[in-house]
């Protein structure tokens, strides 16, 4: 079958709701209204995307789509953050991995954490302009991928759009992105307060 953008529609579609409580969760007033709060929040989505890279990284597949896993691991920023900010990783907890038993579930997983990108963009100027932490130094993560955003965005979608020439394999990353959104939304639903 030829490939389409198709999936890139229903993904977007499919998940907008996920979306909207994604940025509700993330209550970006109140997480941002001090160092502390932040901390915690880094602290918090270290917890999540530590075990999740893992899991992701652990798939096979990805070089015949063009696709470096390495190079789109952000994990690491969360923990140099927390280094800046005073915190070892370790005392936070950790959210557990769902299973990933296909490059399919792996994509759609991707599509959230690459999504999450565009919207760290603004986030970046937010939390530099109310707690003066940079790229550089306390806020690598949300700046994750520098002047490259776009580009690296393209050619994730352009791998999904040649990986999706089924309604089958549409339908197993649709599935895996909006568990990726509902198992995030929960683990900052129950996240702590303090670091
Ligand atoms: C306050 C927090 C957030 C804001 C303001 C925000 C903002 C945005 C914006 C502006 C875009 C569109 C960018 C573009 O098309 O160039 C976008 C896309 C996206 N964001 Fe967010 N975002 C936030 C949080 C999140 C979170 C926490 C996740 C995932 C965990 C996420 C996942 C995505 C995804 C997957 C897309 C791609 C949608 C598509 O298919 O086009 N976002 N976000």
């Amino acid at each position: 079958m030829i490939a389409h953008g198709r999936i890139l529609e229903r993904l977007k579609e499919g998940t907008a709701p996920h979306h909207a409580a994604a940025e509700q969760r993330l209550d970006l007033e109140n997480r941002l209204r001090d160092s502390s709060a932040y901390a915690a929040l880094i602290g918090r989505l270290c917890g999540f995307y530590r075990p999740l890279e893992s899991a992701l990284g652990r798939v096979r597949g990805y070089e015949e789509l063009d696709l470096r896993f390495s190079e789109r691991s952000k994990a690491h920023h969360l923990v140099n953050d927390l280094a800046e900010l005073g915190h070892a990783p370790d005392r936070f907890p950790i959210c557990p991995p769902p299973q990933v038993p296909s490059l399919g579930d792996a994509l759609g997983r991707m599509y959230v954490l690459e999504g999450a990108t565009l919207g760290g963009r603004m986030i970046s100027r937010m939390v530099e302009a109310r707690l003066g932490f940079t790229p550089e130094r306390g806020c690598a993560f949300f700046a994750s991928y520098g002047d490259r955003v776009g580009a690296m965005w393209t050619a994730f979608r352009s791998a999904l759009v040649r990986f999706a020439t089924t309604p089958e394999v549409e339908r197993e990353i649709i599935v895996a992105a909006v568990d990726t959104f509902d198992r995030f939304n929960s683990w900052l639903a129950s996240a702590g307060e303090r670091p």
